[in-house]
């Protein structure tokens, strides 16, 4: 069968629900009736839902959980995370909890710069292009002042554009580069206008520049995006108490404990198999609240692994050490964030974990963010270098396989009673189900 169609776009939710179900399902009845079933019953919310992207044929759920009970900088909150994987949100939880009782967690932002670039092409004399780039600044500036008004208002704009020659890299490449700050949005459209703008005062100018022969007069502007990697745009979040404060129950020497986590922190730091696992850890925390407070999760993961490799290797992006009987364990990310604009102010769940947060600014928010990645990759550690992690992620497994074969509340104890003395693996559980059903 022919599965092209075209005008799909123009079809209403309905009709491309029918198409869809028919082209690709089996039973299209069942099909169309599991979409339909994950519809908002209010009619308002879904419209909003619908509107969000193109071709919207349903909603996709996925959990929102919080942890609560973090202390930051002296002050306790509750940490909202949107996530499908088991024992995240168990860990975050327990990490605050563990955390909260030994000084609690630090965080600094450290700098909030944002970068965007203007590619262009020019064949020509290259200190014309220096004087005609320092005569052309300042309108830069002056031609920018209606999209930055606003911003200027709020503290923020433009902080300066520089002229990079490329040309090492590609022939004839050049670029503007400029670097802002959005104060409390995440900057995309202010900084992708900005950009587009100095495009067309870059070759207006130019058309007109008198020292320019025809062929320099004709630059070529490839493209003008902001960049996603923002090496300034940091926090730091960390934690530290004692080696003897570490200890509980699955921790009977501090001591031990702090060197061995060291030694796992290490290796991530050298070598990248692990340093991708490690890291991928600390996003479990990242990703869940970055997602949960309608920032782009996309944008933050390629920043944040373009960081880790920015010495040329790429490597952890958390470090640990024992200094005079004291463990320090902390994390540095770049993080593009807002809490105005976007979905922020749409999305009736992110509005509500912003407010679970109490409003916080893009600032706190990348507090929030790097304290939930530390206490992951904190979480991670600490299983991994004692009881190895399965133990947990199994406990959250057992759940999903109880809830998978519908058991009753009894079975469910039952199992539950078993599996606390037993090894759980699928099939395990699979077959002591079958056989209390016996
Ligand atoms: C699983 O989602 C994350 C871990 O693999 C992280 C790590 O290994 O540090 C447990």
């Amino acid at each position: 069968m022919n599965k092209a169609i075209s005008g799909f776009s123009k079809l209403s939710k309905e009709e491309k629900v029918e198409w869809i179900a028919n082209q690709y399902f089996s039973t299209p009845t069942e099909a169309v009736l599991l979409l339909k079933n994950y519809w908002n019953s209010d009619e308002k919310i879904q419209k909003l839902h619908d509107e969000f992207i193109e071709n919207t044929i349903t909603n996709f759920y996925i959990p929102l959980g919080v942890a609560p009970n973090f202390l930051i900088n002296g002050k306790y909150s509750t940490i909202p995370m949107a996530i499908e994987e088991s024992s995240v949100v168990a860990a975050a939880s327990k990490a605050a909890k563990f955390w909260s009782t030994r000084g609690g967690f630090k965080a600094t932002v450290i700098n909030t710069e944002k970068i965007g670039q203007v590619h262009f092409i020019y064949k020509g004399d290259i200190s014309k292009l220096n004087l005609f780039f320092a005569q052309i600044k300042n309108k830069l500036f002056l031609e920018t002042e209606s999209i930055t008004v606003n911003m200027q208002k709020r503290g923020g704009g433009i902080l300066d554009i520089i002229l990079n020659d490329k040309t090492n890299l590609l022939p004839n490449y050049f670029q503007l580069h400029a670097t802002f700050e959005t104060i409390d949005s995440m900057g995309a459209n202010f900084i992708n206008s900005c950009l587009e703008q100095f495009a067309k005062t870059l070759k207006d100018e130019a058309h007109d520049y008198e020292l320019f022969t025809e062929t320099e007069k004709d630059i070529e502007v490839i493209m003008s995006i902001l960049s996603n990697y923002v090496p300034n745009c940091v926090v730091r979040a960390e934690v530290s108490c004692t080696v003897a404060e570490l200890e509980e129950k699955h921790i009977p020497n501090g001591e031990e404990f702090a060197k061995k986590f060291i030694q796992a922190v290490q290796i991530a730091e050298v070598e990248p198999f692990r340093a991708v696992t490690h890291n991928k850890g600390i996003m479990n925390g990242v990703d869940a609240v970055v997602l949960a407070t309608g920032n782009d999760f996309r944008a933050v993961e390629a920043g944040i692994h373009a960081y880790a490799a920015r010495n040329g290797k790429y490597s952890s992006l958390s470090h640990s050490k024992i200094e005079n009987g004291i463990f320090t364990f902390w994390l540095e990310i770049p993080l593009a964030l807002g809490t105005v604009g976007g979905l922020t102010s749409l999305h009736p769940l992110v509005k509500l974990s912003l407010e679970m947060l109490e409003n916080p600014s893009a600032k706190e928010l990348m507090q929030f963010v790097a304290v939930a990645g530390l206490a992951q990759n904190f979480g991670a550690l600490r299983s991994l270098t004692t009881t190895g992690i399965q133990e947990g992620h199994m406990k959250m497994h057992l759940n999903n396989i109880i809830n998978q074969y519908e058991a009753t509340e009894s079975e469910r104890l039952l199992i539950q009673k078993h599996f606390k003395k037993n090894t759980v693996s699928h099939s395990a559980v699979v077959t002591f189900i079958e056989e209390i059903r016996k």
